[in-house]
């Protein structure tokens, strides 16, 4: 079994108002929820893949090295299927962060539409972990993160603000995904992994309107709100009382997307452990 952990510390936002507030986001979620598809069944699994019609995905239109060309044609399709498990396993690890990431929004954003967003994105993007896993191991396994995205997705997993998580996921969903996708749809034989690709990417181009969407929201209250306020999520803890049902929590005061008045209509709770305190035991 191979793993590791990280640290990362979200600030939970409870919002207590569920009326819509954004509405291109409550559009969203309602286009999100019709267009689920089944990772099991709405790819045409049973076609068999013919490694010679997948092509060195990472390189599609490149000219193959001298070397590459010297080798026999059945090791050309192996060096083509090998570097292109290697590409895919970036992608797989990438969906990986970002279903985690999208758990962390459905936690940290303040608006009630940004939540139920986000949390179909995480669905979308568990059906993404599924159908590049499972078609990785068709051409060869699956390979080891790369540095540079651990980084990055750890980065984000860590950022303190959710408006900086929202554009680490855009960063991720646009220049990573989508680019990438497009491409491979484009280029590849395979129509197993043409329909891969094109599932994903279906589900991916909506998620990048939400995170802008929140953001330029939130943006848009606070350039009108009263400047004394703190833009983004509450940040700053009053004591919990039993009479918001705040118990054991940190009630913060509402945020600028949230109506100021007596009655608290969002609240924040950490969840990272203490400092030094013990990590959950280990699977083996
Ligand atoms: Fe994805």
């Amino acid at each position: 079994m191979s793993f590791e952990t990280i640290d990362a510390t979200v600030q939970v936002l409870w919002r207590y108002d569920y009326d819509s507030n954004i509405k291109p986001l409550r559009d969203l979620y309602e286009v999100a929820k019709k267009e689920q598809w089944n990772a099991a069944t709405d790819i045409p699994w049973e076609i068999k893949t013919d490694p010679a019609a997948v092509g060195d995905m990472s390189a599609p239109n490149a000219e193959p090295f001298d070397f590459v060309k010297a080798l026999s044609k059945e090791n050309q399709i192996e060096l083509a299927k090998r570097k292109s498990a290697h590409l895919l396993s970036t992608f797989l690890h990438g969906e990986q962060g970002a279903m985690m990431i999208c758990g962390q929004l459905v936690e940290v954003v303040p608006d009630m539409d940004a939540k139920l967003y986000a949390s179909t994105q995480v669905i979308d993007e568990a059906r993404h972990v599924e159908v590049f896993h499972r078609y990785i191991q068709r051409l060869d396994r699956v390979y080891p993160i790369m540095h540079g995205l651990k980084a990055l997705l750890n980065a984000v997993l860590q950022a303190d603000l959710w408006q900086m998580k929202c554009v680490g996921m855009q960063v991720i969903a646009e220049s990573i995904a989508m680019g990438g996708f497009k491409t491979m749809a484009k280029l590849t034989h395979d129509e197993v992994f043409r329909r891969v690709v094109e599932l994903t990417a279906q589900d991916e181009a909506p998620a990048a309107v939400e995170e802008t969407a929140s953001l330029e929201a939130t943006l848009s209250e606070a350039a009108t709100a009263d400047p004394t306020e703190q833009s983004g999520p509450p940040s700053t803890a009053a004591t919990a009382n039993s009479s918001n049902d705040c118990a054991d929590i940190s009630c913060a005061r509402p945020s600028l997307t949230t109506p100021s008045g007596p009655s608290p209509t969002v609240a924040s709770v950490s969840t990272s452990r203490p400092p030094g305190a013990a990590a959950p035991p280990m699977p083996t």
